[in-house]
Parts: structure tokens; C-alpha cells; sequence
């Protein structure tokens, strides 16, 4: 880490090639006993070489805009018949991009959508194959932020109204009604959330089987937590949620398709960080780092705790200390109060499980330049995205004509 630090310089997205491919293999095993298929939820890490590495994996991709369809394009050609499309807000363009593109699967989230998505599909003379994302109205005990599946949120239609929509969106001669979406919210750790929510899909696919639509695909969404805190029997806690998402469906000759993001890439990210200053505020102790909120958003977003190491272990004594960046907000910090072994300036520091909704929320507030990302894989350590300069930054800008 100290050799990347110093190659690549700080901040540095490092991840780990073979992380993720365990992930990838421990779904794939608990998912053994059924004809699945693993569509990575691009928005939790979008870097082309991750898209690349995962498509060689076999997996298909959840797209959420017509920016996440090209990348997955990027990456691979051909992996656009195994691209489903969800979100509430999918544009005219992003439609017609994506029926071009010939994917898998919409998953529709509004009745003007589906109206939208007919006439696109009209106009290209194609059928496009179609999903409801339904609201199965389900609590799933998360940051309120990144909870989904309540009456109250602006996703997918309520689970009681699925059966019109299904009947209006097969009287539509350019759509197909394919199959039955949903999702209830991210970072979920306990399984009894999924396990509702399929029992209720499951109980609505039998009736839209038996009003004759021919449903092929189950899309679960995505949503398994990780344990921020330490480290986790992923492969345990993969099984216990194949057997809640896939015990429901068992008897209704379905294709499971599903949408991790976080548990195939969270782990498989650190972002490294210098010390750049020490200080004292009276009695409370500053670690000062040259990463800020615009690298990493998740502590001052969602309260996320992420676990934070010094890279060199100088067997140093504890002290408390708040890590903050160099952000103008108080906000930007990646720890309040934590207990660290004393860090000098001019140290490493790497924050850990950030290789989901980090870069991917990375921004250029106080006009700093978004971190570099490497892939390591094996002995070899590669560039993936180099780090911005201000002359990107500020390229799409116009001065104003006096
Ligand atoms: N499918 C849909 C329709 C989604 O909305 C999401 C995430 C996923 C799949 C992937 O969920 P995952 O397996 O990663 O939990 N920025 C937040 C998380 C936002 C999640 C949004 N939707 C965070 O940093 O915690």
C-alpha cells in the first residue's frame, strides 16, 4: 500500500480484482440451485475496468441511466442482452438508447413510464420486455435514505395495483411482459426483509399466471448489507439470503435474476489517505487527511462508520481523535471520536469498505480533483482512472461574452 501510495499518490482508490471475483463466486454458489443471473448494480462502482472485470465474470448489469448503459457498452459490446433498466425518471432518450442497445429488461415504475416506453418502442417497431418494480410495502431496517420499499417512497407501484398494470401492459403490442421486479432499499443485514418481500412477489407472480401472463423472470433486486465493522462470513451470509429470496419462488418455473452492488464491491475498495496535519481544538485532537467529503460522502451522508487503519502498524498507543478533510464544511469527516493508534503527519491511512458508493458519489466540491483508482489483481497493480486535473474541471465552463 505504501509502494501504490507513492506510485499512484493520495488520495488512492485502491481494489482488489480478487475480492471481487469471491463475491462474485460465493452468489454464484448460493444461487447454485437455480437458474439465476448475477446483474451488477453499476451505480455502487462504475470504473469500466470493474464493468470489464465483472463481465468477464459472467455477469449481466442494473442500469439506472443512459450514462451507466453506455458504460457498460464501453466494456462490453455484447453484454447489453444482459442489462436490465430500472429507475424512476428514464428519459425518452435513455429509452430509445437502451431498446436500441437491445437489452434485457425494463423495469418499469410509473404507468406514464410504460406509455413511454410502448410509444419508443412503436416508433423503432420492437417489443420491448418489461418488469413492474412493485412496491411490496415491506420495512426494511436501514438508513432512511437508502430504504425503498415503503408506500411512501417514490419507487416502483403499489403491489395491489400490479395486476391492471400488467393486464394494460400486455394489451400494449410493443411491450412484453416478461417478468416481476422489485427492490426494498440497501444495506440491508437481516434477511427477514428479502423473505417478505419474495412472499409477497411470489404470491403475485401465481396470479399473474394465472390471468395467462407468461412470467420468466423474478428480478430481487439488490440490497444485501455488509458488516462495516468487521469482517464477515460472506459466503454464510450469501447462503441464508439465496434461501430467503429463492424459498418463495421454488414451485413457479422462474429465472431469478438479481442486482447486488455494495456486497460485490464494498469490501473490495480502501481508500488511501495522508496525514497531512495534526491539530488541537482545546482538548479535542484533529487527524487532518488529504482526502475530504468529496472523495468519500458516506460518513457525512448516512452516519456510515467505516473502519479506518493506519498503513504502517508502528505498534503506536491509542489515542481519540476526530479524521477530518480538508473540506470547508464541518461535515467532512470520516470519523468523530474514534479510538486510532497515534498517527503522525505525513502517514498513511487507508478507510475501509469504500469500494461501493465511493468514487461512484465522488464530486469536485472546493474544486478539488477526483481521486486516481487501481486495480490490483495478483502481483500487478494497475491505473484504472487517473487523477483529475483542474483543466478537466474546468473545461466544460464558459465565460461569460462581455
Ligand atoms: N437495484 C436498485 C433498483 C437499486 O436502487 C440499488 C441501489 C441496487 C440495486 C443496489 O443496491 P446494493 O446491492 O448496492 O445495496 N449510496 C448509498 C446506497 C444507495 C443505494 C441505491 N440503490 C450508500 O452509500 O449506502
Amino acid at each position: 500500500m505504501t509502494g501504490l501510495a507513492e506510485r499512484f499518490g493520495t488520495p488512492l482508490y485502491v481494489y482488489s480484482a480478487k475480492a471481487i471475483r469471491e463475491r462474485v463466486r460465493a452468489f454464484d454458489e448460493a444461487f447454485g440451485g437455480v437458474p439465476h443471473s448475477i446483474c451488477y448494480s453499476v451505480k455502487a462502482n462504475s470504473n469500466l475496468s470493474i464493468l470489464r472485470l465483472l463481465d468477464k465474470l459472467g455477469c449481466g448489469f442494473d442500469v439506472v441511466s443512459g450514462g451507466e448503459l453506455e458504460r457498460v457498452l464501453r466494456a462490453n459490446r455484447r453484454a447489453a442482452k444482459k442489462v436490465v433498466f430500472s429507475g424512476v425518471g428514464k428519459t425518452v432518450a435513455e429509452i430509445d438508447a437502451a431498446l436500441k442497445a437491445g437489452i434485457l429488461l425494463f423495469n418499469l415504475e410509473g404507468a406514464s413510464e410504460m406509455e413511454a416506453v410502448a410509444a419508443c418502442a412503436a416508433k423503432r417497431k420492437q417489443t420491448a420486455r418489461i418488469a413492474w418494480r412493485v412496491n411490496p410495502d415491506v420495512p426494511a431496517d436501514t438508513h432512511p435514505y437508502i430504504s425503498t420499499g415503503l408506500q411512501k417512497h417514490k419507487f416502483g407501484v403499489p403491489i395491489g395495483e400490479a395486476r391492471e398494470l400488467y393486464a394494460r401492459a400486455a394489451r400494449s403490442k410493443h411491450l412484453q411482459v416478461s417478468g416481476v421486479s422489485v427492490h426494498i432499499g440497501s444495506q440491508i443485514t437481516q434477511v427477514a426483509p428479502f423473505s417478505a418481500a419474495m412472499w409477497r412477489v411470489a404470491e403475485l407472480v401465481r396470479q399473474l399466471q394465472s390471468d395467462g401472463h407468461k412470467i420468466e423472470y423474478v428480478d430481487a433486486g439488490g440490497g444485501l448489507g455488509i458488516d462495516y465493522s468487521g469482517s464477515q462470513d460472506f459466503a454464510a451470509t450469501v447462503a441464508e439470503y439465496a434461501h430467503a429470496v429463492t424459498r418463495p419462488l421454488h414451485d413457479l418455473n422462474v429465472k431469478v435474476l438479481l442486482e447486488p452492488g455494495r456486497s460485490i464491491v464494498g469490501a473490495a475498495g480502501v481508500l488511501l489517505t495522508r496525514v497531512l496535519y495534526r491539530k488541537k481544538n482545546g482538548e479535542k485532537k484533529f487527524v487532518v487527511v488529504d482526502a475530504g467529503m468529496n472523495d468519500l460522502i458516506r460518513p457525512a451522508l448516512y452516519q456510515a462508520e467505516h473502519q479506518i487503519v493506519p498503513v504502517e502498524d508502528r505498534k503506536s498507543g491509542p489515542e481519540i481523535v476526530d479524521v477530518v478533510g480538508p473540506v470547508c464544511e464541518s461535515g467532512d469527516f470520516f470519523a468523530r471520536e474514534r479510538t486510532l493508534p497515534t498517527v503522525n503527519e505525513g502517514e498513511l491511512l487507508a478507510i475501509l469498505d469504500v469500494g461501493a458508493y465511493g468514487m461512484a458519489l465522488a464530486s469536485n466540491y472546493n474544486t478539488r480533483a477526483r481521486a486516481a483508482e487501481v486495480l490490483v489483481d495478483g502481483k500487478s497493480a494497475q491505473l484504472i482512472r487517473r487523477r483529475e486535473t483542474i483543466a478537466d474541471q474546468i473545461r466544460p465552463e464558459l465565460f461569460k461574452r462581455a
